[in-house]
């Protein structure tokens, strides 16, 4: 069975639907809330965990009910939480999420995710040794994902680095990670004044651009490629990402190309939009299988 190791953000979603997003100083009336676990990396280890792979999460959580409720979705989903942190008297990472006009603006408090520090990856090098594929996120401190990318390259594992949310990183470090997989606009600010085509001849089969509904978008070496995505209705889009990300790896790890990769990925992605919550609608190995257009079946 392939090993799926996730570093990242474990947090509780508080997500409220609305017909639109309040002004400066207006109340108005929502529609429905729920609250479920999420945090990226606790979306992608839920994602690639249901795709059949084994994964273990690296990250923290407080002691309260938050944590309670992510520690158990974590078995429920056969993620193993072995290695994870359990910060007492801190709270539990959480993400504030409104979804309105067709989309979702998030704040997120950090809380125990500002715990998944150096010298706690340090601590857990053997975990990252026996991984078939790392992958990060940008909800931990950005020194660990500096070591954490580092570490990477001088055991020379895969690492697909998702820089999200949005923060700087040099170009010399997004070029030792073996993937990068921004959104258009977090491309665009990463790269400020270069322009994407210029972009991506500079990373070949190792940027993968993702445009939502467009498709992603890299440079195969000799031509830019656009692998469209699959239009579904959408009810939520939280978590897509995360959910691409999980897929990608899932897929690569198991020896499948690039382009195969990112469709069976965006396949993922698609029916993950068609549920509420980060985590709602993310897809089953055995869903996939039965619904996947270009399905090719790898050995778990
Ligand atoms: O990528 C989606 C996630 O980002 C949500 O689950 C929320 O926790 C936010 O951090
Ligand atoms: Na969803």
């Amino acid at each position: 069975m392939k090993h799926i190791v996730i570093i990242g953000s474990s947090s509780m979603d508080f997500v409220v639907s609305a017909d639109k997003r309040p002004e400066k100083g207006e109340t108005i009336i929502g529609n429905q809330f729920v609250s479920m676990p999420g945090g990226k990396g606790a979306n992608q280890a839920v994602a690639a965990a249901r795709l059949g792979s084994k994964v273990t999460m690296l990250g923290s959580v407080g002691t309260d009910r938050y944590a309670d409720e992510i520690l158990n979705n974590f078995k429920k989903n056969n993620v193993s939480t072995e290695h994870l942190r359990i910060i007492p008297d801190v709270s539990t990472g959480t993400a504030h999420i409104t979804i309105a006009e067709k989309d979702n603006s998030i704040i997120v408090v950090k809380g125990a995710n500002e715990y998944v520090t150096v010298s706690y990856i340090e601590e857990k090098i053997n975990v990252i040794e026996e991984a078939d594929i790392v992958l990060i996120q940008q909800e931990i401190p950005a020194d660990t994902v500096e070591y954490v990318i580092e570490l990477c390259e001088q055991l020379q594992k895969k690492i697909i680095l998702n820089p999200a949310p949005y923060r700087k990183v040099s170009k010399e470090l997004l070029k030792k990670a073996t993937y990068l997989t921004p959104n258009e606009h977090e491309c665009q600010s990463l790269f400020e004044e270069e322009n994407q085509s210029d972009i991506l001849r500079q990373f070949p089969n190792q940027l993968m651009i993702t445009e939502g509904e467009n498709g992603v978008r890299y440079f195969d070496g000799t031509k830019e490629c656009l692998i469209p995505s699959y239009s579904v209705d959408v009810v939520d889009t939280t978590g897509a990402g995360d959910t691409f990300n999980a897929a990608f790896a899932v897929s690569l790890v198991h020896g499948e190309r690039i382009d195969h990769s990112i469709d069976f990925a965006n396949y993922a992605a698609a029916l993950s939009v068609k549920k509420i919550g980060a985590q709602g609608g993310m897809p089953t190995k055995d869903e996939m299988i039965k619904q996947f257009p270009n399905h090719r079946c790898f050995e778990v």
